[in-house]
Parts: C-alpha cells; sequence; structure tokens
C-alpha cells in the first residue's frame, strides 16, 4: 500500500485533515460504531412477532408448545423453514434459543468431557488447539481464551483462510482440533468463501481424528445486493470427502428478528446431532418452543424470511452506500487505506497505513468518536501489523454515520501523515 502513495498529497490532505480534527473535537460528539448491532429501525421490522402469538395458538405438529418435552430437535416446522437457508437437511438441523454463540461455547466444553465422534477421547487434560483466520470474530477468539483453548493464527485471504497454512498446520498438530470460519459476508472481512477453500477445507488431512470446522454461518441471509454470494455446502463437501462429521454448522436469527430474543440452529452429520443433543439433553429438558412457534408464525415459510431479509437490506444497504462514498471520496486518491465492499453482513474491514490502526482510533476517541478498538480482530487482541479497523455501520443512523465516517477518515490521514511524513 505505501508504495502507492503520494507525499504531496498527502501533506495536503494533512493540512485540511489538521482543521477539520479541531473542529470536530471542540464540537462534543459522542458517536459509536463500535458493535454490529441492528438499529432500532430493523428492530421495528420484527415488531409483529410479539403479537405473532394469540392466546389459544400454542399447539405445535409436536403438540403443546408451553409444556416440556415433545420436540428434541426443536420445532420441526421452524427447523423446515431454516433448513434451506442454511443449507443443513431439516433431520440435521437442531433449532435452539436465542445465541448462537451459546451453541459454540456449549460445543468446546463438551467436548472436553466427552469423546466426538471419530475422536479416540475427550480433551480434557490434553493441550487444545484452534486454528484462528484473522482478521476475525473477536468473540471467537476470547471464547477459546476464556477456556484454555491455545489459538494459532492463520492469514485471511480474498477467498477464505489461507489453505496452504490451515493444511500444513492441521496435518502436523494432533493438538489442533478445530478451526473458526465466519464464511459467508466473513466477519470482518465480508467476503464468502470460494468454493476451493470449503472443498479443501472438508477434504484435508488432519492429525487430530476429532478435528472440527466451527462454521459460524452468522450472515447466511443477509444479503445487501441483488446479486447475493454464493457459498457451498460445508456439510456436503465433507460428506463428499469421506469426512461427514468433521463440520459443526451455526447460525441464528439475532440480525434477523431480535438480537436478544430470536433463535439458534446447530446443523451436523447425524452422528454429530445425536452426539450434541445427549449432551443438551443434561442442561435443559428442551428450548422455548413458544419462541420458535413465535418464529414460524411470523415468517411462514423460507420465502418470507426472504422477504424480511429484503426489508433489512433497504435499511443497510444506503448505510454501507454512505462508508463506500466516504473511504473512496476521502481516503480513495492517497493509497494510504484499502478497505472491503461487501456484498452482505454486517462489517467494512479497512486496512490503513501499517501501524497507524491504534493511532487511527486513538485520535478518534479523542474527538468523540468510539470505534472497535484496534486489534480486535486478532487472537489476543494484537494486530501485529498494526493495521485493520472493524468499521459497523448498522447501529448509527445514517446522519451519525456519516459524521463519525468524516471523523474516521480525517483520522486515517492525521496518522498516515504522522507515519510518513513525520518519522
Ligand atoms: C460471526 C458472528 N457469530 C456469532 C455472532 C453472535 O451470534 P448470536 O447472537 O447468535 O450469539 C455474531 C454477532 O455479531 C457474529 O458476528
Amino acid at each position: 500500500m505505501t508504495d502507492r502513495i503520494d507525499r504531496e498529497a498527502l501533506s495536503a490532505a494533512r493540512e485540511s485533515a489538521r482543521q477539520r480534527y479541531e473542529e470536530f473535537a471542540s464540537s462534543g460528539l459522542k458517536l459509536d460504531i463500535t458493535r454490529g448491532k441492528p438499529c432500532s429501525a430493523q428492530l421495528d421490522l420484527s415488531e409483529d412477532m410479539l403479537v405473532a402469538l394469540e392466546p389459544g395458538d400454542h399447539i405445535a405438529e409436536e403438540g403443546d408448545t408451553r409444556n416440556y418435552g415433545g420436540a428434541p430437535k426443536g420445532l420441526k416446522a421452524l427447523r423446515e423453514i431454516f433448513a434451506p437457508l442454511v443449507d443443513v437437511p431439516v433431520d440435521q438441523l437442531v433449532a435452539r434459543d436465542n445465541s448462537s454463540l451459546s451453541l459454540m461455547h456449549f460445543c468446546l466444553v463438551s467436548s472436553f468431557f466427552h469423546t466426538l465422534p471419530g475422536g479416540e477421547k475427550p480433551w480434557a487434560g490434553e493441550k487444545v488447539r484452534f486454528l484462528a483466520p484473522a482478521p476475525g470474530y473477536d468473540r471467537h477468539f476470547a471464547l477459546c481464551e476464556e477456556l484454555g483453548i491455545e489459538l494459532i493464527q492463520v492469514g485471511m485471504t480474498p477467498e477464505g483462510p489461507n489453505m496452504d497454512e490451515v493444511e500444513a498446520f492441521v496435518a502436523a498438530d494432533p493438538t489442533i482440533k478445530g478451526i473458526w470460519c465466519v464464511p459467508k459476508y466473513n466477519n470482518p472481512m465480508g467476503m464468502t468463501f470460494g468454493d476451493e477453500v470449503v472443498e479443501r477445507l472438508a477434504s484435508m488431512t488432519t492429525a487430530a481424528p476429532d478435528f472440527r470446522v466451527y462454521w459460524d454461518n452468522a450472515y447466511a441471509v443477509h444479503d445487501l445486493t441483488a446479486e447475493p454470494d454464493e457459498l457451498a455446502s460445508i456439510l456436503d463437501a465433507c460428506a463428499r470427502a469421506g469426512n461427514p462429521d468433521r463440520a459443526f454448522v451455526f447460525a441464528s436469527t439475532s440480525k434477523v428478528t431480535f438480537a436478544g430474543g430470536g433463535v439458534s440452529f446447530f446443523g451436523s452429520s447425524l452422528a454429530n446431532v445425536e452426539w450434541f443433543l445427549a449432551r443438551d439433553a443434561m442442561r435443559s429438558i428442551g428450548p422455548d418452543k413458544v419462541n420458535q412457534l413465535r418464529h414460524v408464525r411470523f415468517f411462514g415459510d423460507s420465502d418470507g424470511v426472504r422477504a424480511h431479509m429484503q426489508r433489512h437490506r433497504e435499511i443497510l444497504e444506503p448505510k454501507f452506500e454512505s462508508v463506500a462514498k466516504a473511504l473512496a471520496t476521502d481516503l480513495g486518491a492517497l493509497g494510504i487505506a484499502e478497505w472491503s465492499e461487501p456484498n452482505g453482513g454486517y462489517f467494512v474491514s479497512l486496512d490503513v497505513v501499517p501501524g497507524t490502526a491504534k493511532r487511527v482510533v486513538q485520535l478518534a476517541k479523542e474527538a468523540g468518536v468510539a470505534l472497535t478498538p484496534a486489534g480486535a480482530t486478532f487472537p489476543g487482541g494484537a494486530d501485529l501489523a498494526d493495521r485493520n479497523i472493524r468499521i459497523a455501520p448498522s447501529f448509527p443512523t445514517t446522519e451519525e454515520l456519516e459524521q463519525a465516517l468524516d471523523v474516521l477518515t480525517t483520522c486515517v490521514v492525521l496518522a498516515a501523515g504522522e507515519k510518513i511524513l513525520d518519522e
């Protein structure tokens, strides 16, 4: 990136950035573009879910949803709606309560105490490592740190994880038990994994017989364009490659209905589903079937979900356009930054001049704009190149977002100036 920088243009841009920064810093801004939360207008799209069940409407195919039991995998009607959307056969899909992250936590913890299909023994007492393609989702990394699972960072490419690195690691080291993947509209990079990456993840040789791909398809239906990305089926690829138990698929409606009141999904081979259900039966007699029925009534069918996501798109697409426009207008000609323009999901990934990301975040904070901490998208919060910043455009209003972007691009110019012109 730095070899394309026009120093004269940067110097001129810095002069006007200095002036703008003074104005921002004295205007008492208080803006936050840190986390990828739906905005209120998005949450309002699902308001009718609160009245989707009338008194008396509580009977599903499995019986009375208000009571215990009857649907160990969750309501079939709900699983039928989401099976095609998350690319998992209905009988291999389990519906649970809000928070797919809690299912990932549960699968990891359970693996320490119960042998996984294909495995030799539980993980407890052993060294356990996971591959962490970075930049990635900070909560995946935090979850591993919480459980004492060591993270090994691997690089990302425009097609997904760097598979040469991944294959070399997993073939050589039996303590590597899994890899984190956000395969569609990746958090934070925005891209969708290419077919070859999916094939290689499914077919690669792993030293650990109980190796799992944690396939967190959080943004499966979150398109922002008329031509959505296509993601190959990981379960099909694993089955074809003779590794049917390799992938755990996760998804949820946290950014479809209510982030705090949605439903989540676990999908895998039948052997893995059986393993999951046996463990899960110990922690809960069953999921919130009333909420599951509410989702069934609200959506009706898979097309109901697609139509609903189109309304999300109408709210989100202009915000992502604002980001692309601000970055191109303010930074495009200077050669001091590169960024993603995703076809879906919740994030834009911004790479600034190496060694300046932390400084950008600090300058923005001092001017009243909270950004995701620099480095948060890397294991241990350590972006060795100090380059990546995650932008989350969904939550602020368009006006707030545009103001925040103004501050952000100003700070990118200032920090680049300090690094390139002053050092
Ligand atoms: C990749 C990814 N996975 C999981 C989650 C959280 O999902 P849930 O609300 O279902 O726990 C998020 C939220 O930002 C996410 O970006």
